[in-house]
This record gives structure tokens, C-alpha cells and sequence, in this order.
């Protein structure tokens, strides 16, 4: 499985050996890999002592009794026990990135709100620098909700390491490629593809390339998995195939490191004189995942009207209530619309969940103008919204014949939680104060006649 040719960059910059590029298919799997041979123990997890002079030891996921199929753990095999990872730890402060509850009594969440692309600051933002939160929801102190951030990155983290205690974290890039060098292996991520960062798992962040920009979820909640499908069946939406989980990789990198941990919405920081990401060998199924958004297969009408957006569903983090997500994740890409005698476009819409979109790439076709690749929009809780006047008319009076949607991918993060604005997303942030003016020219069409006004 691994290509010893493929020796990492990475690797070679750290003069350490046994760091694999690669991943491995599949969600949720149990999935095993070692980055030395016989790293791992045959048929047990607690040997006596471990090969290679290495520590074992679980990663809980999930509390030990949770039901077994929803039960996830991984076992490490590593240099170091994380327990050395960790010294006594001082709070610090990193201002923009905000948890729930944050309820600013200068900002006003109630509304329809836009944003234009928030673009990079003069100075120098890594991951944990550059993150700014938009909205928040729910309470991350009993880990129920969400937030949503964007993330500009100009700069590497150095020697530098993170980790969320309170959350797993759903990155979708939409400019610039990022590396997460994690524990349990290295993911390579670029637009069009997304990334869950598993609660409790330690990762530095680099720049691939040129800045990157994108959107994080930010799940407090019970993790992301596949809807089911119902009677769709065992295929299409997103297919378990499709998700990669990388290979084991580690460093042995003895420097002067600092490591980061959010815990309870507070940052903390520690200070270690080695790399913690010394994962020889893991096995288990709770590990980080990547999956490329261009594999997703949407199903939709294929004889008449617009089925609700749940359909077009990668992942969903429930809340406890059957059907009543903490957290989906939706994607709107490319498709035929072939619906007869239809409106077309997602009708208007009063939802008790909110709705926080953002565009990756392309033109979404409830809003042609306006929402922009790298922009963001919020529809909360019971506020109504729906297509804009002039996708309202395209919509009402085009013909009918089977149309593709084309270069176009944007997404939802719906919460059962209201979503409050940031003090940053009401006042720092490009938010379009016209935004509700789009829907000010929809005429009244009602005259009192069966056929209504068209003109
Ligand atoms: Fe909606």
C-alpha cells in the first residue's frame, strides 16, 4: 500500500525517515497502517512491549459504551506517549476565533444577510491567526451547535501544533492548497475537495502554494457521518468509496515546539521540546478523511417540481432528535434540470433551520449575481428567502428543456441552532448592505384572475 518511493518532502526537510504519501479508501473503516514494518501488534493492542521501543495508546472518539456501530477509537503506536505532549499550559488569546454562546448585544443576528469574499489581511495569518469567525450556534460548553469560520492562510505553522478538544472541524478550501500534517498521517487538501478534522487530533498546517482561503465548519456536536439514503438505495450522493484517510506518517523532529489546544472556546498553550506527531502506526476508525466534492453524485426531479435541498446532503451531524440535524453539510454543483412544467430554482423558503451558505466556485442559480466564489450567505432561523427577481423571471418564463447547470459549486452548512453573528462578521467583514434589496423588485402578479399578471 505504500509507495516507498514516495518518500514526502516533508520527510526529507525533517531528516527523518518513514513519512508515506497516501491514503487509503473509505468511511469509517478500520482501517490499519504502519510506517515501519512490524510497527503494529498482531492480533492484540497492549503488548507487553511494543516493537520498535514504541508506546500504545487509544484515542477515544466516542465514550467507551457507545453503541457499537457508532463506536470509534484508534489505537496509536508512537515515540512518545501524548501525555508528553503537553506540559502545564498558559491561556492565550486569539480574538477572532469565536465560540458559542457569543451573543454581541451590538449586533443584530435577525436578518438576511451577504457577504463578498473577506480578503487577506497585510500581515502574516497561519491556520490558528487566520481564522475568523462568522457565526456561532448553540453552546459549546454542553457540545451542541457550530461555528462558522473563514480561514485566510499566508503562513506556515512552525513548530507549532493544534489541537480541538471541542470540536471536529470541516474544511472546505476555496483558494490555495493547504497540507494538515496530522497524527495519523498527512492530508493534502485543494478547492474542490473537504477535510474533517477528528476532535482531540494534533495537526500542523502549511501553505502548499500561494495564500489559501476557505470555510471551516466547526461541529461541537455528535460527529459528521452519511445521511442514510432511504429508498434512493446503496448508491449515489456521496459514496463511502470516495473518502480518503491518509497512510501513518511521523516525525521525529526534536525541537522546541509549541502546541495549542482549544478547549472550551479558550485557547491554551503549552510549550514541548519534540514533534508530537510521532504516530508509527495506528489502527482503528476514528482518523482524519478527505473527499473530493467532484465524486459527489447528485440525484434529483427527474419528472417534475424542486425536492427539498436534503437531497443534495454529503454528511449530517445528528442532534439527538431523529431527523433534526445538528449540522448537514449540503453541496449544490453541477446538474441537468429537466423537471416539466417546474420552477426550477430552490422555491421561496421559511425554514426553522438556518442556513449558512458559502461558493466555492461558479454561479449559484437561486442568486446569479452577487453571491461570489468566496462569498458568504445567511438565511437564520424563520427568516424567509428565496430566488432573486431576475432568477425569479429566467426561471418563470424560460423554456423548459433539459438544462445543465454548469460551473457552479456552492454549499450549506443548516443547523438546528440559530446562528449569531460575529462582532467581526457584522462590522469588519465586506458584509452587502443592499443584500434584501434583491428581492425589492418582485412584482405583485395577483389581479384576481385565474391566469394571474405575467406582464
Ligand atoms: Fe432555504
Amino acid at each position: 500500500m505504500n509507495d516507498l518511493s514516495k518518500i514526502s518532502g516533508l520527510t526529507r526537510a525533517a531528516g527523518i525517515s518513514a513519512l508515506h504519501e497516501g491514503y487509503m479508501p473509505g468511511f469509517g473503516n478500520d482501517f490499519e497502517t504502519e510506517a515501519l514494518p512490524g510497527a503494529l501488534p498482531d492480533g492484540m493492542n497492549s503488548p507487553q512491549r511494543c516493537a520498535y521501543g514504541l508506546y500504545g495508546e487509544q484515542l477515544s472518539g466516542t465514550a467507551f459504551t457507545a453503541p457499537s456501530h457508532q463506536n470509534e477509537r484508534t489505537w496509536c503506536y508512537r515515540i512518545r506517549p501524548a501525555v508528553k505532549h503537553v506540559g502545564r499550559f498558559s491561556k492565550i488569546d486569539l480574538p477572532y476565533w469565536q465560540s458559542a454562546p457569543n451573543v454581541d448585544p451590538d449586533v443584530i443576528s435577525l436578518g438576511q444577510y451577504r457577504w463578498d469574499p473577506v480578503p487577506h489581511a497585510q500581515e502574516s495569518l497561519t491556520w490558528l491567526t487566520g481564522m475568523r469567525t462568522m457565526t456561532t450556534a448553540g453552546d459549546v460548553y454542553t457540545q451542541v451547535g457550530m461555528a462558522s469560520h473563514i480561514y485566510l492562510v499566508t503562513a506556515s505553522m512552525q513548530d507549532e501544533y493544534f489541537y480541538s478538544a471541542d470540536s471536529e472541524l470541516l474544511v472546505v478550501p476555496q483558494e490555495g492548497r493547504l497540507r494538515f500534517c496530522t497524527e495519523l498521517g498527512v492530508i493534502d487538501l485543494e478547492p474542490k475537495e473537504i477535510a474533517i478534522l477528528p476532535r482531540g487530533l494534533v495537526y500542523r498546517v502549511e501553505l502548499i502554494d500561494g495564500p489559501a482561503r476557505g470555510f471551516v465548519c466547526e461541529n461541537y456536536g455528535q460527529k459528521f457521518d452519511l445521511p442514510g439514503r432511504g429508498p434512493i438505495g446503496a448508491n449515489c450522493m456521496a459514496n463511502r468509496r470516495d473518502f480518503k484517510t491518509p497512510v501513518a506518517a511521523f516525525e521525529e523532529r526534536e525541537t522546541r515546539s509549541r502546541v495549542v489546544i482549544k478547549w472550551q472556546g479558550q485557547f491554551h498553550e503549552t510549550w514541548i521540546g519534540h514533534s508530537p506527531l510521532d504516530v508509527v502506526a495506528w489502527h482503528g476508525n476514528y482518523a482524519p478523511v478527505k473527499y473530493d466534492l467532484r465524486t459527489y453524485c447528485p440525484v434529483g426531479a427527474v419528472l417534475f417540481d424542486h425536492p427539498d435541498p436534503s437531497i443534495f446532503t454529503v454528511l449530517t451531524a445528528p442532534s439527538g432528535v431523529e431527523g433534526t440535524a445538528n449540522i448537514d453539510f449540503v453541496l449544490f454543483r453541477e446538474r441537468w434540470m429537466v423537471a416539466e412544467n417546474t420552477f426550477r430554482p430552490p422555491w421561496y423558503h421559511k425554514n426553522v433551520m438556518s442556513e449558512l451558505m458559502g461558493n466555492i466556485y461558479g454561479e449559484y442559480d437561486a442568486k446569479p449575481q452577487g453571491f461570489v466564489p468566496g462569498g458568504m450567505s445567511l438565511h437564520n432561523m424563520m427568516l424567509p428567502h428565496g430566488p432573486d427577481n431576475e432568477a425569479f423571471e429566467k426561471a418563470s418564463f424560460g423554456e423548459l428543456k433539459p438544462g445543465k447547470l454548469d460551473n457552479t459549486m456552492s454549499f450549506m452548512f443548516e443547523t438546528r441552532f440559530p446562528q449569531h453573528l460575529t462582532r467581526f462578521a457584522a462590522q469588519e467583514a465586506p458584509l452587502q448592505d443592499d443584500y434584501i434589496d434583491c428581492w425589492d423588485s418582485l412584482k405583485k402578479r395577483f389581479d384576481g384572475t385565474p391566469e394571474g399578471n405575467w406582464d
